[in-house]
């Protein structure tokens, strides 16, 4: 793992530095924690919850998903967020609910100085995120405990279709740092909803961001992005696989929907990116 991030790091036990050591990572009262051969290292506490966590099949969806470049608008206006960065704010990338992490790579390609941290509670999350880029390192830890990134760590963070813990970013936020947020409006995916018995968005998605931004939302930006994707049957199953209401339908109906799809399915995206910054002086 690297230095970088390790320095950027706090044991989940003790709020303590870390340091590695011989393929752990441990603290001056002795927490040790395992680096995974795969590169990315759990920091879950005595709290934290992992079932929320997306499953191997859905971290295996989402990459096929993503990997066929159907969100290519949303990578393109996280690039973009990550040039609002200024230059002389210290830090790494932060991406809470990293997931395959490659958001966080694409970002990375745009800031040549930075590191990057993808946050996750699945480990088949983190274990994409540790090899999706060079200089991305990638953590186990719970976004509703307290997130084992020390204070002021990120330039920029990104939260994207994520849990969203307010109070933590805000401290994990450098001063003077960049967040973008993004969220699905109420006619994301419109058309497979019904279909797929997919979850529908809370309508008052808008206030609810305001909300759990807390001192964050002081300033916040939000524009709406939408796209049109021509998705194969194998995408639209991976696209339902991949989200929040995977493993809601029977397997049967499931194919027999999928089957009943022609040759492209035209499905509409619909995402808000809200930016904003934390306060110059903390
Ligand atoms: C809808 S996915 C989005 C992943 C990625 N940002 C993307 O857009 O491709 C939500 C991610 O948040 C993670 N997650 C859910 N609850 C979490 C929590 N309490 N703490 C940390 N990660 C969490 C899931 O494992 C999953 O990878
Ligand atoms: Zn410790």
């Amino acid at each position: 793992m690297e230095k970088a991030a390790v320095e950027l790091l706090i044991c989940p036990h003790c709020g303590g530095e870390l340091r590695e050591n011989g393929g752990s990572l441990i603290c001056s009262r002795g927490h040790t924690m395992n680096i995974a051969r795969q590169g990315y290292v759990s920091l879950l506490g005595r709290d934290s919850g992992t079932h929320t966590a997306d499953s191997a099949e859905m971290v295996a969806a989402r990459q096929r998903f993503l990997a066929a470049g159907h969100f290519q608008p949303l990578v393109d206006a996280l690039a973009e967020a990550a040039r609002g960065v200024e230059p002389e704010i210290e830090g790494a990338v932060v991406d809470l609910g990293c997931g395959t992490g490659q958001y966080l790579a694409a970002v990375l390609d745009r800031l040549p100085s930075r590191i990057g941290i993808g946050v996750d509670n699945s480990k088949f999350a983190a274990r994409r995120t540790a090899r999706s880029h060079q200089r991305a390192s990638a953590i186990v830890a719970d976004i509703w405990d307290e997130i084992p990134v020390r204070d002021d760590a990120a330039a920029l963070m990104l939260n994207v279709f994520s849990p969203r813990n307010g109070e933590e970013m805000d401290r994990i936020l450098a001063p003077g740092g960049r967040l973008v947020v993004v969220t699905p409006q109420p006619g994301h995916l419109a058309e497979l909803i019904e279909r797929f018995g997919m979850i529908s968005v809370d309508p008052d998605k808008e206030e609810r961001l305001e909300r759990s931004l807390g001192p964050l939302a002081e300033g916040m930006e939000s524009r709406e992005l939408r796209w049109r994707m021509e998705l194969e049957p194998d995408s639209v199953r991976d696209l339902v696989e991949m989200g929040p209401s995977a493993g809601r339908m029977d397997k049967d109906d499931m194919d027999q929907q999928i089957q009943g799809l022609g040759s492209e399915t035209a499905v509409t995206a619909a995402v808000t990116v809200t930016t904003t910054s934390s306060e110059e002086t903390a």
